[in-house]
């Protein structure tokens, strides 16, 4: 079996790291990719943009691949699927439609309310008068909501009719974020602990994954700006069976009916943020895709063959999977570059991965990283990210951490205390 995998994120490498364990697969193609070190010979780098849906498809055709995995969601949303569908190829991933879930905030909060998965209220606006008035009247704090993909920045907590009219001027007016912001959402204000779940399905089955716990602000004891992630956990001691039991109940059952009732094929990741409230938990968002760095710990820990369990997905045989998973705790801890998530260095050099490998139970992902002169040079905000196994969260955050002290480049900066609440 010939794989292409999409992206070129930590994400993508942990991917194409699973899938090349599996003896069915002959050959990975992994596009644009990174600088990952000792990756199996199978892997092969393309260098095809993430982005360039035609390029890709024309990539799996000339190389016969027989499964494509998409990482990203940006090539989701621009119709990477459809692409591969309409060339007969079969892809981890939902089409155009589908990817509306994670691409438009007004589609996915009219979807949630239509078919009854709890989610907060709110109003939609395409004009600046109207949700001014209407936000006017809301209890406050309140969120407003740019529709579109804003690179995770289109949400803004709103703690007075003051807070809530620059938001709705700076995305209506001034268009900060572009096109995402034609339409706003203006939302209640949820509170309760945050909780994010994976489940990958085939339109009519799904199959959650275990859990995994983010921290998405850049410094320890959750301060500092928000980031793409700068470390996780897998099992995350929060996603108690019971709450799992009600997650699948009101929350991935309703999606999946409300799929099939809005005639949306799905073939992908549902991965759901989930906000604990008093009432029960209640939806933020969904994604199309994997979270990053989420993979890293999931499927360090899955037991199956990943080819063949996405392969099942395509085919609409997913029902017939059984996911087993490994009892070791993972923990993955970011480094990432001086600076991030604001104006980051890029070029420097990395030293010690070699080392940090040979560490017990630890795979180093990279993310950031590219190759000039046959040295590993940073080039993306999140740089690396170190993960390791161990028999519970104890042992795989000390093996994690001993990984990390081996690694050294200029500007580095980490969070000390990933996993520290599941000890
Ligand atoms: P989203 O992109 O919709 O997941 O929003 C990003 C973050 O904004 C979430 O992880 C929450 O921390 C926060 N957020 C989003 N919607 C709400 C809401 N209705 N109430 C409170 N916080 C929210
Ligand atoms: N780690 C959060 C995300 O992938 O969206």
């Amino acid at each position: 079996m010939k794989i292409l995998v999409i992206g070129g994120g930590g994400r993508e490498h942990t991917l194409a790291w699973k899938l090349a364990q599996d003896e069915q697969v002959s050959r990975i193609f992994w596009s644009p990719g990174n600088a990952a070190a000792r990756l199996p010979q199978k892997v092969e780098i393309c260098n095809v943009r993430a982005d360039d849906v035609h390029a890709l498809a024309d990539l799996a055709v000339k190389e016969k691949v027989d499964l494509t995995v998409v990482g990203p969601e940006a090539p989701l949303v621009a119709g990477v699927a459809d692409e591969f569908h309409q060339r007969g190829l079969r892809i981890f991933g939902p089409t155009r439609q589908g990817a509306q879930l994670e691409g438009s905030k007004v589609f996915s909060k009219q979807f949630f309310l239509k078919h009854g998965v709890p989610t907060g209220r709110a109003g939609i606006f395409s004009d600046m008068d109207e949700a001014l008035a209407f936000a006017r009247k809301q209890p406050k704090p309140l969120v407003v909501k740019a529709d579109g993909l804003a690179a995770g920045k289109g949400v803004i907590i709103c703690a007075n009719d003051a807070e809530a009219e620059k938001a709705l001027r700076e995305i209506m007016e001034q268009k900060v974020f572009g096109e995402a912001g034609q339409q706003v959402l203006v939302e209640e204000c949820l509170s309760g602990p945050e909780v994010s779940v994976h489940a990958i399905t085939d339109g009519t089955h799904y199959k959650v994954l275990a859990s995994a716990q983010d921290h998405k602000r850049a410094l320890d004891g959750d301060r500092g700006p928000n980031t793409g992630g700068m470390g996780t956990y897998s099992p995350a001691p929060i996603f108690t069976p019971e709450l799992e039991s009600r997650v699948r109940k009101e929350v991935f059952d309703r999606t999946l009916e409300g799929l099939k009732a809005d005639g949306i094929p799905y073939c992908g990741v549902l991965y759901a943020g989930l906000m604990l409230t008093k009432d029960g938990p209640k939806i933020l968002e969904y994604n199309c895709r994997f979270g990053d760095p989420e993979t890293q710990v999931i499927f360090t820990r899955l037991e199956n063959n990943l080819a063949s369990v996405l392969s099942a997905a395509c085919d609409g045989k997913l029902g017939s999977v059984d996911l087993r998973w490994k009892s070791d705790a993972a923990v993955c801890v970011v480094i990432a570059a001086g600076g991030y998530p604001g104006n980051y260095r890029k070029g420097d050099v990395i030293d010690g991965l070699d080392d940090a490998s040979r560490c017990d139970g630890t795979q180093v992902f990279h993310a950031g990283t590219t190759l000039k002169d046959g040295r590993i040079i940073t080039t993306g905000g999140r740089v690396l990210g170190v993960t390791a196994l161990g028999k519970n969260h104890r042992q795989a955050v000390d093996h994690a951490y001993g990984a990390v002290k081996k690694i050294r480049f200029e500007g580095m900066q980490y969070r000390r205390d990933i996993a520290a609440k599941a000890l």
